[in-house]
């Protein structure tokens, strides 16, 4: 059976959160609304109208988590900072009560042996921002330098791993161009933009963490999907090549110093041109210590001709009558291995953290026990998968679990259970499920 030391006693294990999806407490201390606090409000957006408050109450209850952590075996705690817990109007005035409060969570962390990895960004921009535009407007750039410099500054002495901004195409595709996500725009007049001013954010952060923290330990995370052709028609693979250029190459080729991609694609080349973008292709680089990946499943793609722009049509796990959880996203480890190559291969990337992987399923608690079998075998699949490629000789030097406990899953609400611990939504209590006492054991060995 697989087990932690396989991995090598420097790989570093820990278990990923983020702000909005735990802390509640969304307009308290100090606290200015995010474009998730907006978008929540509006009824339809989430199912079962869910709301962002009280989440899991982290924010009064962030000892208790941070305990079990350590009881579950990990060293690492991923968790981000709310932009507009610190900033309540994104820029401007500093909330000291935000300040703090951070303060307090990475002392909790440190005086418990626990190793802090901080994202920057987790999706909740200030509304104030979204208000001038949001990510789609240029002005996004000073302020998130200017939220990147605080953060630095002050806990910079303490935390030495950070995550500039997680999953850039989850957001920009999601909440600039289907509007599933906040802040619900659409179209490619709001998600060019919103690329563009990201590339910049990604590359400029780093280089604000480099200059004003000492032996800083620099990423950034992508979410990535091998992408499948459904068949190997000339329409089939061009389909996929398009969806992989989005989905997997948009946002880490300009870190290399490669620009955007284009694919040969008019569309992306439209967009080049339109905003010159081959002009800002060395602030757009920089030279990150690691690279997070982020995995759930691949996608299998076959060509449309009704799909506008991308003329792309995704066939789901289920009509393909392949093993899935319950988001409905395949189980498919290979692709796991295929992905993480694929990354692998740019020259410049050194170092691949895994700082996101999971499943949902719908947990249910009985007799005080989360038997959540499928979700351990999930795990031992996929960590399989990674074991050899780090074994294929790339550099991968830590795995960070999704999630540590069920939270709020964005516009599913709190349906979908991601988490190592149960959270029961009315009380707050939190039962360690048996894929957290299987991630005990793995991490004792
Ligand atoms: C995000 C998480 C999210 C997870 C599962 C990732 O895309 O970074 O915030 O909960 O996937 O959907």
């Amino acid at each position: 059976m697989i087990k932690a030391s396989d991995f090598g006693s420097k790989f570093i294990w820990g278990v990923a959160t983020a702000a909005a999806q735990i802390e509640g407490t969304a307009s308290q201390y100090g606290k200015g609304p995010s474009i998730w606090d907006t978008f929540t409000a509006k009824n339809g957006k989430i199912k079962k109208n869910h709301k962002l408050d009280p989440a899991c109450d982290f924010y009064h209850r962030y000892a208790e988590d941070v305990a079990l952590v350590k009881l579950l075996g990990f060293t690492v705690f991923r968790f981000s900072i709310a932009w507009s817990r610190i900033l309540p109007n994104g820029r401007g005035e500093v909330n000291q009560e935000g300040i703090r409060f951070y303060h307090n969570l990475i002392d909790e962390c440190l005086s418990n042996g626990i190793t802090p990895y901080i994202t920057l960004y987790h999706w909740d921009l200030p509304q104030a921002l979204e208000d001038e535009g949001g990510w789609t407007s240029f002005s996004i750039n000073a302020a998130f330098n200017a939220f990147v410099s605080i953060c630095a500054m002050e806990y910079g002495d303490k935390v030495k791993n950070w995550i500039v901004l997680n999953e850039p195409f989850g957001y920009t595709s999601l909440g600039y161009m289907l509007g599933v996500h906040a802040p619900g725009k659409t179209g490619l007049s709001n998600f060019f933009p919103a690329v563009l001013h990201t590339a910049l954010a990604q590359a400029e952060g780093g280089k604000i963490l480099r200059a004003e923290i000492s032996k800083a330990n620099i990423g950034t995370t992508f979410s990535c999907s091998e992408i499948i052709p459904y068949t190997q028609s000339d329409s089939d693979l061009l389909a996929a090549k398009r969806v992989d250029t989005l989905m997997n190459r948009l946002f880490i080729e300009p870190t290399q110093g490669m620009g955007f991609p284009t694919a040969n694609w008019d569309v992306l080349e439209k967009f080049q041109i339109e905003y010159g973008t081959w002009r800002l292709q060395e602030r757009m680089k920089f030279d990150f210590d690691f690279i997070g990946l982020q995995n759930y499943f691949p996608l299998v793609v076959k060509y449309n001709a009704f799909i506008p722009v991308i003329q792309a049509w995704e066939v789901k796990a289920k009509s393909r009558k392949k093993p899935h959880t319950a988001m409905g996203w395949e189980i498919n480890a290979d692709s796991f291995y295929n992905i993480i190559k694929q990354f692998a291969a740019y020259p410049n990337v050194k170092n691949i953290m895994i700082t996101e992987n999971g499943a949902a399923y719908h947990d249910k608690i009985s007799n005080g026990n989360v038997v959540d079998a499928e979700r351990i075998a999930y795990f031992e699949l996929y960590l399989q998968a990674l074991l050899k490629a780090k074994k294929e000789g790339i550099n991968i030097t830590g795995y960070m679990a999704w999630t540590l406990m069920d939270n709020f899953e964005w516009a599913e609400g709190f349906n979908a259970r991601f988490g190592l611990v149960h959270t029961d939504f009315h009380t707050l209590k939190r039962t360690i499920k048996y894929s957290g006492y299987w991630w005990q054991e793995f991490l004792k060995v």
